[in-house]
């Protein structure tokens, strides 16, 4: 259960979970940005207390009754619970504890953490606080007595003391020195990528890919004629070829589809349930003349002053000859007959280009989201992407699950069998039409949600003349076009002036200019991938992965810091691997390879990069006009990676659809740990996790907060969603 790992879930359920049980022994809360500093316990920045926990260490100092140099050592030992890294102080070797790891010696072997060396700080404590009394002081569960006796009548010596409370800074914990803990970022920022390494897996030229929702090495991959395949996955290093069975396909829509420069076979997905229900989804364009069911509503009507008979014909075709339709199919094994099952929309299109077509299942909120372009021509002649009664130019969500009555299908105008969410912005904008999320995009090639945040949810939007870009989508927000491409503002002869000009659009979060690729004034193409979340490539990890569709070459975006919203990006050399499964130079030359036995890599001839897929491993392919390719370990191609064969930090992921174990808790522990390091930034979120875990780890806490995180989480996402959604486009607005 992926959703589980969200960082923005557990901030709701546990801000949820926290109001009003004060009988956890441990101050627990989300951690806090404070507007001004806690009273007693002194930290700048993100803290683990809030002004109440805060309060309560106040009380438990001031029961100590303690005085003289001793005070402020225990003072700085108790306010170490609201350490920003607190979990990670109050766990040694995954045993969680009630007293920090003291500091028992000068030298930290800890890569990246700093200001630890040089202080022997248990020695210190031992001799200034060696008469303290236990009662009150987390000692107090170790001494055995719980009585009054002090620290030297318990432990009789430093050495004894120190062996139990005492420990050094090294990779897998940190220790206290009396002070909080900070990491070096310019130590602990991840070496970042060398390259991406890519062996080829198979010759097909596909535009989707898909895991089988079962969790098994399969996938599913369709191509723009209207084919779906069910092919296996190799294991990594196996140097076997993806296997598809072509005399036994998926599915065959080639009859329906119509296939042309940007029509075909556009989208498929396959329900959260698919493995109960056998329910998927297929997001296709169809030719009115040539297959009778291909009809719906236009998109070109007088609801959006259009009119169909006025429109120039583009490509040939008259205006809404071609639709794009989303069709639900069933399958109890492994093929499926062509048979629809229900028509979900069917939308006719004023042109051949710039329709989307994407389809894809929120992960926490279970609907279906649905790209739609601006429906073609040239800067948007009729201004619908900015029409909030049009559907062109729009991101979508719709309730496949709820099949809408006669009385929702004539109030809302539907334009098929689906239902609105209840929380579709709509409900704070009545102009807008209730299908859609979000506006203002010209054509979105390939969007994803971060699989361990799935409030981040990356599009890349076409452009027209100068800029490609992509957009962190939230509810209700504009991202501008056609009044803006890229991050400025955009003019164009052939637009309508009649409309109102919008000046505060969500600007792009990254984007590139075509100069940057070609020379040439619209000759480039925007082809949006995934965050990278597989421990193949660890110096990947956290990376969002895009492309160019003409100019093969690939960008990652980082963001710093985490959770800001703040991207760079950069181009990352690609090559591929010598043992790839299947040559990837375009010349299959064979003699020349036993003799470059020496190089380990090449340029791969990719072609055009039409597509990025990714599998139940979280493994990332490269789904190309020459064929499919996937990142493998960057030592395959020579490229160097430190972190590659580091103790698992990102633990390689079995489909999981149980709740938090303590492996999965693992997992989380060490995502964070490499993300963090990847950031070289302790942010809120890692705050949090450490928490988490700390607290999946506590036997006495894990079992209620297990329970209570499975039963929060469904009413939980709806919240999380309306709260993420704040938080980002108000970070959006500021970079504008
Ligand atoms: C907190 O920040 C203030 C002002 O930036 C600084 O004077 C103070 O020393 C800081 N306190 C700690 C505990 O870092
Ligand atoms: C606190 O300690 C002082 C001396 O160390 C003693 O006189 C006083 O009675 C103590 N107070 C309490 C409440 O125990
Ligand atoms: C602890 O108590 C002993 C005996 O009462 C005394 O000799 C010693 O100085 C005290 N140590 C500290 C650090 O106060
Ligand atoms: C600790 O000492 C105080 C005062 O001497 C006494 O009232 C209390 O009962 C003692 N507590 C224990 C657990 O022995
Ligand atoms: C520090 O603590 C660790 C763990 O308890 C122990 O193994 C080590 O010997 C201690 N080192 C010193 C110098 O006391
Ligand atoms: C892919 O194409 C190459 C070159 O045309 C050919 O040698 C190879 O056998 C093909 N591999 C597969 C799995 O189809
Ligand atoms: C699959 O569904 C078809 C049609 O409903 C039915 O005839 C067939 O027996 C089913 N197969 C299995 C394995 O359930
Ligand atoms: C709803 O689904 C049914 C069954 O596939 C189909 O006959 C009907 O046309 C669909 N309605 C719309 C508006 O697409
Ligand atoms: C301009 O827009 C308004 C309102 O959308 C509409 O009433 C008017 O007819 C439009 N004018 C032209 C020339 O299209
Ligand atoms: C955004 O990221 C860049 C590159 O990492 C960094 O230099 C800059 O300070 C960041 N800006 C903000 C507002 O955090
Ligand atoms: C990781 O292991 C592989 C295979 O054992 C090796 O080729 C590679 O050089 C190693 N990478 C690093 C960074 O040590």
């Amino acid at each position: 259960m992926n959703s589980l790992c969200s960082v923005a879930v557990l901030l709701s359920c546990l801000v949820l979970l926290f109001l009003g049980k004060e009988s956890l022994s441990h101050p627990l809360s989300a951690p806090l940005k404070l507007k001004q500093p806690l009273s007693f316990c002194q930290f700048n920045g993100s803290v683990c207390c809030n002004s109440h926990e805060d309060l309560k260490l106040q009380k438990q100092f001031k029961a100590v009754n303690v005085s003289g140099s001793c005070s402020s050592l225990l003072k700085s030992l108790l306010c170490s619970k609201c350490d920003p890294f607190a979990a990670e102080l109050f766990r040694a070797e995954s045993e969680s504890r009630q007293v920090p790891v003291l500091c028992n010696s000068t030298v930290s072997s800890h890569k990246s953490t700093q200001s630890l060396a040089g202080i022997d700080f248990c020695t210190r404590f031992w001799s200034e606080c060696q008469n303290l009394s236990v009662t009150n002081t987390p000692f107090a569960s170790q001494s055995g007595d719980g009585g009054n006796s002090t620290l030297y009548e318990i432990w009789k010596s430093r050495n004894d003391f120190c062996k139990i409370f005492g420990g050094s800074s090294d990779e897998s914990s940190v220790c206290f020195n009396g002070q909080a803990v900070s990491f070096d970022i310019s130590k602990a920022t991840s070496p970042s990528p060398s390259g991406i390494c890519l062996e080829k897996l198979a010759n097909g030229s596909f535009l989707n890919m898909e895991p089988h929702p079962d969790g098994s090495n399969r996938v599913f991959l369709s191509d723009q004629a209207g084919m779906v395949y069910l092919a296996t996955v190799p294991s990594q290093g196996s140097r076997e070829v993806l296997t598809i069975d072509e005399t036994n396909l998926f599915l065959d829509l080639t009859e329906e589809v119509h296939f042309d420069a940007e029509l075909g076979l556009l989208g498929i997905a396959f329900h959260p349930d698919f493995s109960r229900n056998g329910r998927f989804f297929v997001s296709f364009n169809c030719d009115r003349v040539k297959w009778p069911e291909c009809s719906g509503k236009c998109a070109c009507n007088s609801d959006v002053d259009c009119d169909p008979s006025k429109l120039d014909s583009d490509d040939g075709a008259t205006p809404c000859q071609y639709h794009s339709v989303i069709s639900e199919f069933f399958t109890n094994g492994t093929y499926v007959k062509p048979v629809e099952v229900r028509r979900i929309f069917t939308m006719g299109l004023p042109f051949t280009s710039h329709h989307g077509g994407q389809i894809l299942f929120g992960p926490k909120d279970g609907y279906l989201y649905f790209m739609m372009g601006d429906g073609g021509s040239k800067g948007d002649p009729h201004n619908f992407a900015q029409n909030k009664g049009s559907l062109l130019g729009k991101i979508m969500r719709l309730d496949v699950n709820n099949v809408p009555d006669a009385k929702a299908m004539s109030q809302f105008q539907l334009w098929g069998n689906y239902t609105i969410p209840k929380d579709n912005p709509f409900t704070q904008d009545k102009n807008m039409l209730p299908e859609i999320w979000a506006m203002g995009v010209r054509n979105p090639w390939r969007c994803s949600f971060d699989s361990e945040r799935p409030s981040y949810f990356l599009c890349a939007d076409v452009g027209e003349d100068k800029y490609e870009e992509v957009d962190m989508i939230t509810k209700g927000g504009n991202y501008g076009w056609h009044y803006y491409e890229g991050p400025l503002p955009f003019t164009s002869s052939k637009t309508s002036k009649n409309s109102t000009k919008i000046t505060n659009p969500i600007l792009p979060v990254m984007w590139y200019k075509h100069s940057d690729v070609n020379q040439k004034e619209g000759s480039a193409s925007i082809t949006g991938g995934y965050f990278y979340r597989s421990s193949t490539d660890p110096c990947l990890y956290g990376t969002y992965l895009f492309a160019d569709l003409y100019a093969g070459v690939i960008w990652g975006g980082a963001e710093t810091p985490l959770g800001s919203g703040n991207f760079t990006s950069s181009h990352i050399l690609l090559q591929c691997t010598s043992d790839s499964p299947i040559s990837c130079s375009s010349d299959t030359d064979s003699s020349s390879s036993s003799s470059s036995s020496s190089s380990s890599s090449s340029s791969p001839a990719l072609g055009f990069i039409f597509s990025f897929g990714q599998d139940n491993n979280k493994d990332i392919y490269l789904l190309a006009s020459s064929g499919l390719y996937r990142i493998v370990r960057p030592s395959r191609c020579n490229f160097h990676c430190s972190l590659e064969n580091g103790t698992s930090l990102v633990p390689s992921r079995q489909p999981d659809r149980s709740p938090p174990s303590p492996s999965s808790s693992q997992r989380l522990h060490n995502s964070i740990t490499q993300s963090d390091r990847i950031n070289g930034k302790m942010a809120m979120e890692v705050c949090l996790w450490r928490w988490v875990n700390w607290l999946l780890d506590n036997p006495v806490c894990s079992g209620l907060l297990k329970m209570e995180l499975m039963v929060n989480l469904k009413q939980m996402e709806m919240d999380d969603v309306n709260l993420k959604t704040v938080q980002l486009s108000s970070s959006g607005s500021l970079n504008g």
